[in-house]
């Protein structure tokens, strides 16, 4: 691939880190304010996950109806907005299932089309080849084993997994041969701290942990599960730090009352107009003049004739989100 911009953490410092043994943060996040955050706590990877389709787009308890497009236009947004940390985007389900060509094409899709700086896929075994075929083209890919939630259905729901001596060393198989298809980090999800930190032991490439213990080189979480903007069930391996769908819906449910009751908006969100030109905008309308009245009879000099433009001192209505 190209050189990565200016800013931009080079992906070899990922590695680095694994071996001065400093700690990897990587978080999801599907918008331009939750990139912004991201970027300015400092974290490394933003993953513009496939949970997208539980957390944003509302559906329950599946990944796997996000489609490429929307996976695109959610990737698009956070990677305009993140300088700094690597961004990722997460192919959906069925965007490289099929083939090793399809699952390049689709790939290519997230750098060229989304800005994405590499991509992450599910699984391991016959996704192997997927994750060669993607890296040999020039682009950085993210593993992903245990529990993969696209292959939730065929898991037996959202376990964890590698629980037994086998299923265990499935995992090691699987992580070991990602990184010799040219993976450059590994996700290991929901699997027992004793199997992630063997994995860890055994890759040169860093692990990054949901619900892996805490040896594994970097630990991700979901945005809306570590803001407390989830309701509802949240899996054991979430952390809680803030509380922000409580928040939010005090805040609304005090700006319905406020506007109900006549509060809101008050003297300092409104505009006011110079005395002489609302006195010369009264007395250029019709005193009992309504739209409809208007719109009936042709009036004799239109009320936008006759009004100034704001003076040139006047600010713009709108040029932020908070004018
Ligand atoms: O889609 C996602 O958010 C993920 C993380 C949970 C690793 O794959």
């Amino acid at each position: 691939m190209s050189t990565p911009p200016k800013g931009k953490l080079a992906l070899p410092e990922l590695l680095a880190m694994k071996q001065r043994g400093e700690k990897i943060v990587m978080v999801t996040a599907y918008d331009a304010p939750g990139a912004r955050f991201a970027e300015d706590a400092g974290v490394e990877i933003i993953l513009v996950g496939d949970t997208a389709a539980m957390v944003v787009l509302g559906y329950e308890g599946t990944t796997v109806p996000v489609t490429m497009d929307e996976m695109l236009f959610l990737t698009r947004t956070v990677a305009r907005s993140a300088r700094h940390p690597i961004v990722v985007g997460d192919m959906p389900f069925g965007s490289f299932q099929v083939s090793d060509e399809k699952a390049l094409e689709n790939a290519i899709r997230f750098v060229k089309e989304a800005g994405a700086d590499a991509i992450k896929l599910e699984g391991a075994g016959p996704m192997v080849s997927r994750v060669k075929t993607i890296v040999d083209a020039g682009i950085a890919v993210m593993g992903h084993v245990g529990l993969t939630p696209q292959s939730a259905t065929k898991l037996g729901g959202f376990k964890t997994q590698g629980k037994t001596a086998e299923a265990a060393a499935e995992l090691v198989d699987g992580a070991l041969a990602l990184e010799d298809a040219g993976a450059f980090a590994v996700v290991l999800e929901a699997v027992p701290a004793p199997v992630a930190a063997e994995i860890t032991r055994r890759l040169t490439v860093p692990t990054i942990g949901i619900g892996a213990g805490r040896d594994t080189d970097g630990q991700v979480l979901v945005y809306h599960d570590l803001l407390g903007l989830t309701e509802g069930h949240l899996p054991r391996f979430v952390k809680r730090y803030a509380s922000l769908s409580r928040e939010i819906r005090d805040a609304l449910e005090h700006y319905a009352e406020e506007v109900r009751d006549g509060t809101f908006p008050g003297e300092e969100h409104t505009y006011a107009m110079a005395e002489e030109e609302l006195a010369l905008f009264r007395s250029s309308i019709s005193p009992s003049a309504t739209r409809a009245n208007d719109q009936a009879k042709e009036p004799t000099m239109s009320a936008s004739k006759t009004l100034s433009p704001a003076p040139e001192s006047e600010p713009p209505l709108r040029k932020t989100s908070s004018p």
